[in-house]
């Protein structure tokens, strides 16, 4: 008798033993699998990546308000572009964007990051004179210049939905901006362009040091999953800017990677040099991306045309080459002795 309860009691004592074991085991393994699923589903860089430094601008805590509604929509619009006017937005007659970029891809934070062409005090800032179309030009021609080139895609019509809603949301950036809506931070960081030829060999070992990481080794970039926009941007190929693209010139291209990439550098503490990002921006814009129609008609003032934009016609005699990869110095010499004009892209 008493041996028997000894057994049954060492069983029973056995039994929840392996019952706490497999109960430890099994919560831990939830554990594991619920923090992996987690940090993988939960990363949706079209948020994560466009929330502002400064709460302020953050248009993502704005009320439902009748008035904040259009300023939501142009901020969704802004971060997450190819879900309402991309190829795939499912509608035929929305689709203006010939790529899947986003505006927040070139314009980070949702436009408010210091050097990286911030939106803040944009609207104040027009109508101003453009170079590209020797005229006045308006805040909606200037989105729609980027919808046609950062976009590869097509003018969006002035009086529809989201170019109202666009204009709202930049409105809205701007309203604490002073009158002329000039902002530190505007543009992009001056760099030091180095008086010789990009060096395509070491533009090429800086790509693949510091941005395959996250671009991959074919410049594609990746896909957010279950998202339209990128998790990394592609930075050439047919889903990519075209050639007419203010980033295609390589000066401007080395500013905003200086100041902004890896993702995550500022202006204040950059990781690559002035020549570093010179040589990586002219591999990149070496590469074969959409070709945009008539950009020979860019610029009817030929004198103002920027010194690296990788198209002709221009009003010098250097050789294309020289315009795409430098040295861009002695270009910019020409221009001041000739024209005075100061080139600074
Ligand atoms: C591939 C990168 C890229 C994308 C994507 C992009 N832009 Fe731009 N954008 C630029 C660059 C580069 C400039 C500055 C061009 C220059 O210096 O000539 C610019 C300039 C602008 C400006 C004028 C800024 C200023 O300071 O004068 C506005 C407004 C603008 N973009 C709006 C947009 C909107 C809206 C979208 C989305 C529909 C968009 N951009 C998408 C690269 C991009
Ligand atoms: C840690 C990841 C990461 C690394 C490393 C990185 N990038 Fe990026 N890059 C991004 C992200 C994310 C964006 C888009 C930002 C957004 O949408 O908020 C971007 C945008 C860009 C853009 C503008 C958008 C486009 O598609 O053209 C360029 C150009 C660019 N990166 C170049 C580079 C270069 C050059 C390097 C290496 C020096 C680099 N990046 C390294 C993550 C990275």
């Amino acid at each position: 008798m008493k041996d028997e309860t000894t057994y049954l009691l060492k069983t029973l004592i056995r039994q929840i033993y392996l019952c706490c074991g497999g109960m430890v085991l099994v919560s831990l393994i939830t554990l594991l699998l619920y923090f992996n699923v987690f940090s993988q589903d939960n990363f949706q860089p079209a948020e994560t990546t466009s929330t502002p430094s400064d709460p302020e601008y953050d248009a993502t805590r704005l009320n439902d308000s009748e008035e904040n509604k259009i300023i939501k929509y142009g901020h969704e619009l802004f971060v997450n572009t190819p879900k309402y006017i991309g190829p795939d937005n499912g509608k035929q007659e929305f689709i203006f964007t010939g790529n899947r970029l986003a505006c927040n891809n070139c314009h980070l934070y949702s436009g408010t990051k210091p050097f990286s062409a911030s939106l803040i005090g944009i609207v104040n800032r027009f109508p101003q004179f453009r170079a590209r179309e020797n005229k006045i030009g308006t805040i909606e021609e200037r989105i729609n210049g980027c919808m046609e080139r950062s976009m590869n895609g097509k003018p969006l019509p002035l009086d529809g939905n989201a170019m109202k809603a666009f204009v709202q949301y930049l409105t809205w950036l701007s309203r604490f901006a002073p009158k002329d809506g000039e902002i530190e931070g505007q543009g992009f960081v001056k760099i030091e362009i180095p008086n010789r030829k990009v060096d395509l060999a070491n533009g090429e070992r800086v790509f693949k040091m510091t941005c395959v990481e996250c671009h991959g080794l074919d410049g594609q970039g990746k896909k957010a999953s279950g998202s339209f926009a990128y998790e990394y941007p592609p930075l050439w190929g047919p889903d990519s800017f075209n050639n007419g693209a203010g980033m295609n010139r390589a000066i401007t291209a080395a500013q905003f990677i200086k100041a902004n990439m890896p993702f995550g550098t500022t202006f204040d503490a950059p990781l690559l040099t002035d020549e570093e990002a010179y040589d990586v921006a002219g591999y990149i814009t070496q590469q074969k991306r959409p070709i945009k129609a008539h950009t020979e008609k860019d610029f009817p003032d030929l004198k103002k045309k920027p010194v690296s934009t990788p198209y002709p016609p221009y009003a010098d005699l250097f050789p294309l080459e020289q315009h795409q990869l430098g040295p861009f110095q002695p270009i910019i010499n020409y221009y001041k002795q000739k024209y005075n004009t100061t080139k600074t892209k």
